[in-house]
This record gives structure tokens, C-alpha cells and sequence, in this order.
């Protein structure tokens, strides 16, 4: 081959050219148009349409990677419940950047921006190893279980229980439940959430027992969060969910793997298509398992896995 040179000297004649030179930069995700991060999540197959990003930037702080000439090469949030516990979500590197240490680069950041405090975070497959290099311990699944809403017979309501829409009335009452169910306020989350969410609340007597919320997200409809504190009302407050979203696209992440809310799920078309894991640093995160005896509310479905 005749050996032909360019302009900067580059020599045509070789099959392969080394391009190495990658200079990454950080900057606040607040600074950065929604759209650049919508093509990092779609470019790594997640389903975030530009509204997602929206709520995530409206709750969360974070980085990104910008290159040389400005194009976004990662992404890394954190998300503050209180002054002593944070989630950890987004945590994005495009595919021809991986493994090339941004990753852990933009965790240690927001790390060091959320200061002394617990993290928790649901880990992809692709990032486990990485959360658990850097100390993260391993402390559940969740299933992300999706699919065409086929809703089953509606199951009966449970003795003494009335089921009824969310009003703005409830809300305080309902993020108070959420709060004993994660361990840490989300006020403002649900600040997000609740006007974008149908409601709906399981009442005994005056008393809220259970709820769930359900929104527009990714691909169809997301239910979540879902707070009650035995599965039956669990059940019972995503049942109208299912059969309002009948033939439709409908997701739910669900720590349940066994029993009869995992069983209703699968059967009500929301298979797993995926999982993660739940993994915390600094202290134990998940406290439930009181919840099946009734004495304490707990998470049946997470907002989102970055929120869990
Ligand atoms: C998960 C993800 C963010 C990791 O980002 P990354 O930039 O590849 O991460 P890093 O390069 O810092 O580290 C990843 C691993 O590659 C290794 N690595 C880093 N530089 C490397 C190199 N030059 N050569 C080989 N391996 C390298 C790291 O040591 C680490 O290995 P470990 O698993 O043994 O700890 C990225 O793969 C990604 O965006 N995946 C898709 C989206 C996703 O799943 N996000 C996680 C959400 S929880």
C-alpha cells in the first residue's frame, strides 16, 4: 500500500491507530442538558425518557464526565434521605469508555460530596464488582419484574379494610409510613412523586395501612413505591394498578423473590427481566422482616431503583 501522509502527520498505511489521549473533566449534573443525559442512559440500554431525568436531577446532586470537546462520558448521583443516609444511583460510563477507572473515579466524587453519612445503592450486574471493591456489602436482590398487565381475579379485600384513592390529605400520613417503612424521610421525593403518581390508600378505620403509588416511567407505567405491612394488603393496593393497566406495559421492583406477592406479580403478566442487588456501606440498611407478623410497614416495591 502506498503510504500516504495526513495532515498531522498520521500514517495511512497500518490497519490500527492507537486513541488513547482522553481527558475527563467533572462537572455538576445540574449544568448539563437533560437530552445528553438521555443519550448516555439509552446508550447503555435503559429505559429513562427525558422526564426521568428530570425527577432524578430534581432530587439528586452529581457529577458528570465531560471530554475535551464537551461530550458527556459518565454520570453519578446521590440522593439525600436526612443527614446520615443517602442512595447512590445513575452511575453511568458509555460503553467504549468502561473500565477504564471513570467509574470508581465519579463514585469516590459524590462520595466526597455527600460526606461522612450511610450509602446504599441497587447494583447492576455490570457494577457489582466495582461497589464491592470499594466496600459495599451485599444485602439483597430486588427483581425487576415487567410485562403486559394481565390482571387475575381481584383478590378479596382483607377483613376491616376499605380501599380508596389518595387525596392530598393523606399525604402527610402516607410519606410518615413510608419513612417507618425505609428508615429515613423522603418528603421531598414524594414531593415529586405524589402529583405525577395515582394513589391509592388501604384504610382501617381512620387509619392509613397501606398504599401504593403508580406514574408514567420508562417504557409504560412503574408501581411504586408500595408500603404495607403484610402481603394481603399489599396486594390489595396494587390489584386496581393491574387492572387499570390490562394489556399495557407495567413494571414493578419488588424485593419479594417467594410467596404470594411474587406469585401474584408473575401471575398478573410482571415477570423478572432482571435483577439487582442491594449493597450498603457504613452500616445495615434493610431492616425489614417484622413486617410479615404485622408489626411494622415495609417496602413491597421500590420508586426506582436509583431512589430504591
Ligand atoms: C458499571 C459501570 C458504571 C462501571 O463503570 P466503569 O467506568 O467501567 O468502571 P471502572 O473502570 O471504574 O471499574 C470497573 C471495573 O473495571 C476495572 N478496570 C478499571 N480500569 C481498567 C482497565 N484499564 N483495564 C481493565 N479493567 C479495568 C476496575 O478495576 C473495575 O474492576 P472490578 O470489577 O474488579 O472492581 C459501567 O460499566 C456502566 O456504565 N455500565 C452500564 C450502566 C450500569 O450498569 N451502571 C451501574 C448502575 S448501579
Amino acid at each position: 500500500m502506498a503510504q500516504e501522509t495526513c495532515k498531522g502527520g498520521a500514517v495511512a498505511n497500518h490497519d490500527t491507530i492507537q486513541l488513547e489521549a482522553f481527558e475527563l473533566t467533572l462537572q455538576d449534573i445540574a449544568t448539563v442538558e437533560i437530552e445528553k443525559l438521555h443519550a448516555l442512559s439509552i446508550g447503555v440500554g435503559w429505559p429513562h425518557r427525558p422526564k426521568d431525568w428530570q425527577m432524578l436531577l430534581e432530587n439528586g446532586k452529581g457529577v458528570v464526565a465531560v471530554d475535551a470537546i464537551g461530550r458527556l462520558a459518565g454520570s453519578a448521583m446521590w440522593f439525600e434521605y436526612g443527614p446520615s443516609f443517602s442512595t447512590l444511583g445513575m452511575v453511568i460510563t458509555p460503553p467504549r469508555l468502561q473500565a477504564r477507572g471513570a467509574g470508581r473515579w465519579m463514585m469516590l466524587h459524590i462520595m466526597q460530596q455527600a460526606g461522612k453519612r450511610r450509602f446504599g445503592l441497587n447494583a447492576t450486574r455490570a457494577a457489582k464488582r466495582l461497589y464491592q471493591s470499594m466496600g459495599f456489602t451485599i444485602e439483597k436482590t430486588v427483581f425487576q419484574c415487567q410485562g403486559e398487565a394481565t390482571p387475575v381475579a381481584t383478590p378479596s379485600l382483607p377483613a376491616g379494610a376499605q380501599l380508596r384513592a389518595m387525596t392530598p390529605a393523606d399525604f402527610n400520613a402516607v410519606i410518615a409510613l413510608d419513612a417507618q417503612a425505609f428508615g429515613a424521610g423522603r418528603a421531598a421525593l414524594y414531593g415529586s412523586l405524589l402529583p405525577v403518581s395515582k394513589g391509592l390508600v388501604l384504610v382501617r378505620g381512620q387509619r392509613i395501612e397501606a398504599f401504593s403509588l403508580c406514574r408514567r416511567f420508562g417504557r409504560g407505567a412503574l408501581i411504586g413505591p408500595v408500603v404495607a405491612s403484610n402481603e394481603t394488603d399489599a396486594i390489595a393496593v396494587i390489584h386496581p394498578h393491574i387492572v387499570e393497566h390490562a394489556g399495557k406495559f407495567l413494571r414493578i421492583d419488588t424485593r419479594e423473590e417467594t410467596g404470594a406477592f411474587a406469585h401474584y406479580l408473575a401471575q398478573s403478566g410482571m415477570t423478572v427481566y432482571d435483577t439487582v442487588t442491594t449493597m450498603s456501606l457504613g452500616g445495615t440498611w434493610m431492616h425489614d422482616g417484622e413486617a410479615e407478623t404485622g408489626a411494622a410497614p415495609k417496602t413491597w416495591a421500590l420508586a426506582s431503583q436509583a431512589f430504591s
